[in-house]
């Protein structure tokens, strides 16, 4: 792996434990003002200190993200759907050249495998990825899953595992049961994403889960942003990520924080 590119890796994933703690904020791609981050400017800016990294797109990075915040940016480069269609017909939206002026530290894109976008997504990540080797920069793929997809081991293995076979340099996926398998079989760092707003203690959960099966962190957005305590809910999950604490002093971090 060249310099630039393991030196942005380093920044996503820490050096001191491997592991990661991305807030992902960039839904309004495709949702609009999803509940939380109908100013997102307002959600992100308590949450900065305990987030290792930001993913978003670069309209908001631009418009709520101060230059001076030392945070890694992971930066959403496609898109071009929106909720109310057919959300597999992603593409590009983001030249790299921007990205490099943006500074980011990787790049995120969705693959939508099964859907009716599948080749065409993919054909995307392989491009970006060609342009990510070409600069220096990692690519993250998501593995968006259509509204007709069954989250589970053997699909969410399929769609990981062709993302790192095309050259995605990390991978975002869903926790499932028999999810060691799937990060058994995905030859990069894998990271989750915490999907629906669950109650605090059942998302803490989902994180302890995931990381005892292997990934190597979170790319959470909605079960943070969305709880009644979001400081408290990040560092209950960077308690987890990076400090081994079980399901129950993860809670205890995030009721303390509540309780102040
Ligand atoms: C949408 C995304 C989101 O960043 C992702 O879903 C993570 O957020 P959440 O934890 O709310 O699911 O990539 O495609």
């Amino acid at each position: 792996m060249d310099w630039g590119l393991a030196n942005r890796m380093a920044r996503i994933l820490k050096p001191d434990t491997g592991r990661t703690v991305m807030l992902a904020v960039d839904h309004g791609y495709f949702l609009g003002p999803t509940s939380g981050l109908e100013e997102p400017g307002g959600t992100i800016a308590p949450l900065l200190p305990y987030a290792d990294s930001l993913m978003l797109t670069r309209g908001v990075l631009r418009r709520t993200v101060p230059p001076e915040a030392d945070v890694p940016i992971v930066l959403r480069v496609s898109g071009g759907t929106s909720i109310l269609r057919e959300l597999s017909a992603e593409g590009p939206t983001v030249d790299v050249e921007d990205a490099i002026r943006l500074n980011v530290s990787a790049i995120a894109m969705s693959i939508f495998v099964g859907a009716e976008g599948e080749r065409t997504t993919l054909l995307n990540l392989a491009k970006a990825v060609d342009l990510g080797e070409r600069h220096g920069i990692p690519v993250l793929a998501v593995t968006a899953v259509g509204k007709d997809m069954v989250r589970d081991a053997r699909y969410l293995s399929l769609a990981c595992r062709i993302a790192a076979e095309i050259g995605a340099h990390m991978v975002k996926t869903y926790h499932c049961d028999g999810f060691e398998e799937v990060v058994r079989s995905t030859p990069v760092p894998v990271v989750i994403a915490g999907g629906k707003k669950l109650p605090e203690r059942d998302a803490i959960r989902l994180a302890w889960s995931a990381i005892r099966d292997g990934a190597r962190g979170v790319d959470m957005g909605r079960n943070i942003f969305q709880s009644d305590c979001p400081v408290g809910m990040i560092r209950a999950v960077r308690a987890v990520v990076h400090e081994g604490a079980d399901v129950e002093q993860a809670h205890q971090v995030y009721l303390r924080e509540k309780g102040r």
